[in-house]
């Protein structure tokens, strides 16, 4: 009995003297292991009288009992104690800047997209899509440009198969067709897409970018068309005034058609959009030709329309001083980083276009 306390004592002197799991795991062995102090007197039972051992393993097994619950409470205390210290040693320092993480610009492209979206919205165009991949009476036939007319040649056209049925539409128009024939007029629509001619060099790539437009209603004339092409240009290059001239022209699916040109100058190597001697052909425009709104369904007692077309990534080229329109396509970053926009200043009429 006194022996099996004094070894308590002893034992217990020892568990507050340790201070790791690894002294601990140390101390189990020597007591519990196989030729530990417990574990031997354990083996000593054999040699123990009968009438004494039931009492003296009795006490034992208590003793045995506190020594492993003891051994519990160590454990998990120093458990603990290391997970604290890891904590400590681990603490985040909020004032360090974040990592620098590459950042995504909004391309040229795209951004003056938004911005015409956003012009023409405030003048009721809605946005109308139409597919890359065309047929060719869509993109020809439809926009009175029958088989054989001279300015299917003009549009250098990617054709899909032999019989010249489907192509890589040559321009936007075709969603003129499209959209008067889903719908019933009054219709103003911008259509904003890529649009594909078989050409490359410095000013030309074989997939550029238009917007074309199209209002069909009663009563519109080409004052109409004016007034709102003067309202676009003045928006899209953010300027008060506005130096434009119609030049006559000829296309297929308008008459009369014209040619609209903005005046400029070039002063100490830079140049400025709407004033000045000089003329900048920048669209496209006419009346709805009659035969186009018949190929379309479209009633031309009642009804008559203007259209427009421009090309988007000249306009790009022109409001933020880019020289090749090859650069547009070549995917390089550095160029993107340079010329693309914070993605999260999108444009707005009334926060500002580009600003
Ligand atoms: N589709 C013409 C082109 O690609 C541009 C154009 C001109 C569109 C006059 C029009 C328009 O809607 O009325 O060259």
């Amino acid at each position: 009995m006194n022996n099996l306390t004094t070894l308590e004592q002893e034992i217990f002197a020892k568990f507050s003297q340790l201070e790791s799991k690894e002294s601990l795991e140390k101390l189990k062995i020597e007591i519990l292991g196989k030729k530990g102090t417990l574990s031997k007197l354990f083996q000593d039972l054999a040699t123990i009288d009968k009438e004494k051992k039931k009492e003296f393993a009795s006490q034992l097994n208590i003793l045995k009992t506190r020594v492993l619950e003891q051994f519990s409470i160590l454990h998990t205390k120093f458990e603990q104690e290391e997970i604290q210290k890891k904590l400590e040693n681990q603490t985040i320092d909020i004032s360090l800047s974040a990592p620098t993480k590459p950042q995504g610009k909004i391309h040229p492209v795209s951004q003056v997209i938004d911005e015409l979206t956003c012009i023409f919205a405030e003048l009721g165009f809605s946005v109308a899509e139409g597919p890359d991949i065309e047929n060719q009476y869509n993109n020809f036939t439809a926009l009175n440009t029958p088989p054989n007319h001279p300015a299917r040649d003009m549009h250098d056209t990617f054709y899909l198969d032999e019989q010249k049925e489907l192509l890589m539409r040559t321009h936007t128009s075709p969603v003129q067709i499209r959209t008067m024939l889903n719908e019933k007029p009054p219709l103003k629509i911008i259509a904003p897409g890529r649009t594909y001619r078989c050409d490359s060099d410095q000013t030309h790539t074989p997939m550029f970018h238009q917007l074309e437009g199209l209002y069909v209603d009663q009563n519109i004339t080409m004052a109409d068309l004016r007034g709102c092409l003067d309202y676009f240009l003045k928006k899209f290059f953010e300027v008060d005034q506005i130096k434009m001239r119609f030049r006559p022209s000829h296309f297929p699916f308008t008459e009369p058609s014209a040619e609209v040109d903005i005046g400029y100058e070039i002063k100490n190597g830079k140049i400025t959009i709407g004033q000045g001697d000089q003329w900048l052909e920048i669209l496209g425009c006419g009346m709805v030709h009659p035969n186009v709104l018949k190929n379309a369904k479209v009633d031309t007692k009642k009804y008559q329309g203007y259209a427009f077309g421009v090309g988007i990534d000249r306009l790009a080229m022109l409001k933020y001083g880019i020289n090749d329109l090859r650069s547009f396509f070549d995917s390089d970053v550095r160029w993107l980083k340079h010329f693309g926009f914070n993605a999260n200043d999108v444009p707005t009429n009334y926060r500002g276009l580009s600003k």
